[in-house]
């Protein structure tokens, strides 16, 4: 029985597209394989996700797919010479008009003629995730002036933000759209959006989405500094998705690198309130493309996101495109599980004094009560449709496994990525009602999740197929005879 209830995620890339690594991928504990749509063709992604599927299902493995849109990152064009160094000081010139691959010493293409509209003079522009800073100085009909105010190199295509955020670029590319078609077309079972601004943008990602046929559930990163000006900004991007990412790589660009520690504990602490998902993204494991063992610091950001309750932590060029992605999956695995002793990971008060809304969230939360105040109780089995059920259970702090039992695919995928759950392929539809609870608790002790004597909450409906139907909690006792 798996030990670690926090999930990993793995960006997969070069260094893991073969049947072998991504085999040991799998056996090294990924529950979610992210494929960058920033990278890479779709025939690329295509063969890694069919790769992904068939080993999981191999080895009786299930393993998320996370489809992560490009989105409108605005990057410089092109240097006649690839690459320039700036000095402090030094004056330096974005144009609208410049072409675009002969970037000079003094002046650079960009590809986005917002740019003069959207910053004025006194603006910090951070080039390369803040690498290079300049100070904009003068702004005329197709040209940004600016003074350098800190140096170093700058190659071609380097990301650039606005410190404080606001630059105004719609979230969905005519690239983003085609891959949102590529994402339905795959049947991923996530999708993440890039640099959403607001609601609206999740919904209509959602409604191109669902127009290609598409079920994925929607992950709105939170990498814009509007996205967290205030609560109700946070929260009305929240309440749109199914879960959000942490996408610190950017998030950090604007909102300057010291406020993101709280602000990452506020995005996960609000995502979990409103029983939404969360994953923890960007440099958890950096040194690790090219370490085998990570820094003392690495090791407590892995585990400060696991004591903040995240439901996953992700891993970036580190498994992508770095020289130990195997080791790097294994280093946050024993990190989550040391992390997780703590226990603060294993107490709830969340929710103690609300009201809820609805029967099947009370049942659900109803059952990890019961299971955290009851110390026989070994296993929580919410027989589930689309993985709600369990979504709201594992929003409970805990140390009691979750085991979600759904006969569908995609079910079974998108439940690997909920902190604390396990999912099992099981089709109650398929038995008579009365042998339902034994064959669920046999599933059990099967894996050796349970022995005689203990006790299991099982959650399911009145009807053995309805989203959303949840109204009956029980307890059973393993080795008794059930009903
Ligand atoms: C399964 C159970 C039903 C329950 C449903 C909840 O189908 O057999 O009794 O109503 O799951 O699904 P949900 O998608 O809401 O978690």
């Amino acid at each position: 029985m798996p030990s670690r209830r926090t999930k990993i995620v793995a960006t997969l890339g070069p260094a893991s597209s073969s049947p072998q690594m991504l085999e040991q991928l799998i056996l090294a504990g990924m529950n979610v394989a992210r494929l960058n749509f920033s990278h890479g063709s779709a025939e690329d992604h295509m063969a890694r996700a069919h790769l992904v599927r068939e080993l999981a299902a191999k080895h009786g493995r299930h393993v998320a797919l996370l489809g992560d849109l490009q989105g409108p990152k605005i990057r410089i064009a092109r240097f006649a010479s690839q690459r320039i160094e700036l000095a402090r000081g030094d004056t330096f010139r974005f144009s609208v008009s410049h072409p675009r691959d002969a970037g000079t010493q003094e002046v650079v293409g960009i590809d986005y003629p917002d740019l003069v509209k959207d910053c004025k003079v006194g603006d910090e522009l951070l080039l390369d995730d803040g690498r290079v800073i300049m100070q904009v100085e003068q702004v005329t009909a197709t040209e940004l002036h600016c003074t350098v105010l800190v140096g170093g190199p700058l190659s071609n295509h380097k990301g650039i933000n606005r410190k404080g955020g606001g630059l105004t670029a719609p979230a969905l590319t005519d690239k983003d759209k085609a891959d949102i078609q590529l994402a339905a077309a795959m049947e991923l079972d996530y999708l993440a959006v890039s640099f959403p601004r607001d609601a609206a943008d999740i919904d209509y990602a959602r409604q191109l989405l669902k127009e290609a046929g598409g079920d994925a559930w929607l992950i709105a990163k939170i990498e814009r500094a509007e996205a967290v000006a205030d609560d109700e900004a946070l929260d009305g991007l929240i309440r749109a998705s199914d879960g959000v990412m942490v996408a610190r790589g950017d998030l950090a660009v604007e909102i300057g690198d010291a406020e993101l520690v709280g602000i990452q504990k506020k995005i996960i602490a609000h995502a979990r309130t409103l029983n939404k998902l969360v994953i923890t993204a960007t440099q958890m494991m950096e040194s690790m493309i090219h370490s085998p063992m990570p820094t003392r610091a690495e090791v407590s950001d892995v585990a400060n996101a696991v004591l903040d309750y995240t439901d996953a932590v992700m891993l970036s060029a580190e498994s992508a495109a770095g020289e130990y992605p195997v080791e790097a999956v294994q280093a946050m695995d024993r990190i989550c599980v040391g992390a997780e002793k703590h226990p603060t990971s294993k107490k709830s008060g969340h929710r103690m004094g609300e009201t809820f809304s609805r029967c099947d969230e009370s049942i659900a939360l109803a059952a990890m009560y019961t299971a955290n105040h009851f110390p026989g109780i070994k296993a929580v089995i919410a027989l589930t449709e689309s993985g709600y059920t369990p979504l709201i259970m594992s929003r409970i702090r805990s140390s009691v496994p979750i085991f979600a039992y759904s006969p569908h695919r995609g079910t079974q995928a998108r439940t690997a990525l909920l902190r604390g759950v396990e999912p099992v392929p099981f089709d109650a539809a398929a038995l008579p009602p009365s042998k339902v609870s034994q064959a669920a608790v046999d599933e059990l002790l099967k894996r050796g999740a349970v022995e005689p004597g203990d006790w299991v909450i099982l959650t399911k409906g009145d009807s053995y197929t309805t989203v959303g139907g949840t109204n009956t909690l029980k307890l059973l006792q393993v080795g008794g005879q059930l009903v």
